[in-house]
């Protein structure tokens, strides 16, 4: 077992633990609560970038792989954490931003100047002004290509304008981040995650008359190729390893993680974080279409299984709103939903993700005003938004439900001033929320949400069929029910989880009826499933 029975714990520094009262979270922060991380039985902490960075996308944005940004601490104190960590049996994983570097990058600064060794680590081509390269649109809104003048060229940035994409075609290149992993490996990293990494290898440089251009670099022609040389050659392998993969398909997945392909050890996929996107535009409200989120986690799960592939399981992360405001309720079945989906995920195939606060049942912070976002996604689409002829209401409504920053509030520890997260001014605002949930309030209480999730990450380690065994989706056309059934010829596991806000039938196949009752989010046992129930029954 490498990591089929792991859990990974996701951590955004700039809002964990602020431990000098300048409002940012930082590395001595999360030192300060690496007991209360070991005490939940995590096994890997995955790190969002905390590189020297300007910023504007909150890290994403790499100025230096090799450091540490001083916002975030040094390079002694990351040290020390990695060692902290080890000594409690918890693997750290960093994060690399390999698809693009900030502009501030030296690379691209050389390049800026017309250093050509430097302009062929980046993705530049020649034209007028008035004529970018193709009409391929960036993810966070407007083209995808910036003209320097300077040059008479224009430049791809798939993100933001500042972080320009990078040339996987150039072996120097591919050199230099097999370089960076074997940097971080020596100092004692566990593993890595991997960010947008399928958008590596782009195909061609066509106008795209269907769409935005992303079927045009989305799992491009050397992706596979590619990845097996940046793990082979950089010492990785054997490293937990992980690959955010954006608008994938599961034959892709396959190959990225089935164990002969030396590629990864997991991909991140998103589909099923879309089922509430109005003909599957973010900014467009509809409420979650429950009957296709059970569809995509049944054809993922059982399409992974049959082709050898792994999943990472997960609900949430620095770039969703959080699942409980989302799937759930964050009012009258705050805990009753919060559990549910936390066991909807944990027994699945795959190894589950917690994001810092999911395991707190950390909500949306329900923003109203505009200064109160920070995310340059969220900063653009309030401006396409509004030129759209949407009302101001209408648009800070989408925003509120939508933004990134949703899940990036502090981490709220306790009731006290600025939830324990710092002395400072945070910098960006609290859920208001904070003095009912909040870790102080869930630590000791054995029927807290947190409590819940370390019954489940305990659960993993002791039950090899939750880590191991085979999975079949059961009752497809229920719109309300997610049931499915795990298997290994020794123990067998039913999960039944309530989707909806109100009783549903409870459904049982044959020769369950009998069947010991694992584990559940309501005290006692009915003949039907409450509103968000959840059971899991053994046989
Ligand atoms: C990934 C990250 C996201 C970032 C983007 C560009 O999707 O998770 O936060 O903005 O890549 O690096």
């Amino acid at each position: 077992m490498r990591f089929e029975n792991k859990v990974v714990y996701q951590i955004y520094p700039k809002s964990f633990q602020d431990s000098n009262g300048d409002g940012w979270g930082d590395i001595n922060g999360i030192r300060s609560r690496i007991d209360y991380l070991a005490g939940l039985g995590v096994d890997y902490l995955w790190l969002t970038p905390f590189f020297p960075s300007p910023q504007r996308d909150n890290g994403y944005d790499v100025a230096d792989y090799r450091a540490v940004d001083p916002r975030f601490g040094t390079m002694a104190d990351l040290e020390a954490l990695i060692a902290e960590a080890e000594a409690r049996g918890i693997g750290l994983m960093f994060d690399m931003v390999f698809n693009h570097t900030s502009t501030a990058h030296e690379w691209f600064q050389k390049a800026l100047q017309g250093d050509a060794k430097y302009m062929d680590y980046y993705i530049f081509r020649d034209g007028t002004p008035d004529a970018p390269p193709t009409n391929w649109q960036s993810k966070f809104g407007g083209p995808a290509w910036e003209y320097v003048p300077a040059l008479g060229k224009w430049y791809l940035h798939l993100f933001d304008v500042t972080q320009a994409d990078l040339n996987w075609e150039n072996p120097a290149v591919r050199e230099e981040l097999k370089d960076i992993l074997r940097f971080w490996k020596a100092k004692g990293v566990k593993g890595f995650r991997f960010d947008v990494v399928n958008l590596i290898s782009k195909g061609e440089f066509v106008d795209d008359k269907e769409g935005d251009g992303r079927r045009f670099y989305t799992d491009g022609p050397h992706v596979h190729e590619y990845l097996k040389e940046l793990v082979h050659d950089s010492g990785i392998e054997g490293m937990v390893t992980v690959g955010e993969m954006s608008s994938t398909t599961i034959a892709n997945c396959i190959r990225y993680t089935n164990p002969h392909e030396h590629e990864l050890s997991m991909t991140f996929s998103f589909h099923h974080l879309k089922v509430d996107y109005k003909d599957g535009d973010k900014w467009s409200l509809m409420a979650p279409d429950i009957h296709a989120l059970k569809e995509i986690f049944a054809s993922w799960q059982e399409g992974m299984a049959r082709g050898g592939g792994w999943n990472a399981v997960f609900w949430c992360n620095h770039d969703q709103p959080r699942a409980v405001s989302r799937f759930g309720s964050d009012t009258t079945y705050w805990k009753e939903s919060a559990e549910m989906l936390a066991v909807a995920i944990h027994f699945m195939r795959g190894t589950p993700y917690i994001y810092q606060g999911e395991e707190l049942g950390m909500t949306n912070p329900h923003f109203t005003k505009i200064e109160q976002y920070r995310d340059v996604e969220s900063l653009n689409y309030y401006k396409i938004l509004r030129e759209q002829d949407k009302t101001e209401a209408e648009t800070l409504d989408i925003i509120a439900q939508r933004s990134r920053d949703d899940s990036r509030t502090p981490m709220q520890w306790d009731a006290s001033e600025n939830a324990g997260f710092t002395t400072g001014t945070p910098w960006i605002g609290i859920a208001d929320n904070y003095k009912a949930i909040n870790a102080a309030a869930q630590m000791d209480a054995p029927d807290s949400i947190r409590s819940f999730y370390k019954t489940l990450v305990a659960l993993r380690k002791k039950m090899p069929v939750i880590s191991a065994g085979k999975i079949e989706f059961l009752y497809p056309d229920n719109a309300d029910l997610l049931a499915y059934r795990r298997y290994d010829g020794e123990t067998e596991l039913l999960v039944l989880c309530n989707l909806r806000e109100r009783e549903i039938a409870k459904p049982l196949p044959v020769g369950w009826t009998d069947a010991e009752k694992l584990l559940g989010n309501y005290p006692d046992t009915a003949d039907t499933l409450r509103p968000y129930e959840c059971v899991v029954l053994k046989k």
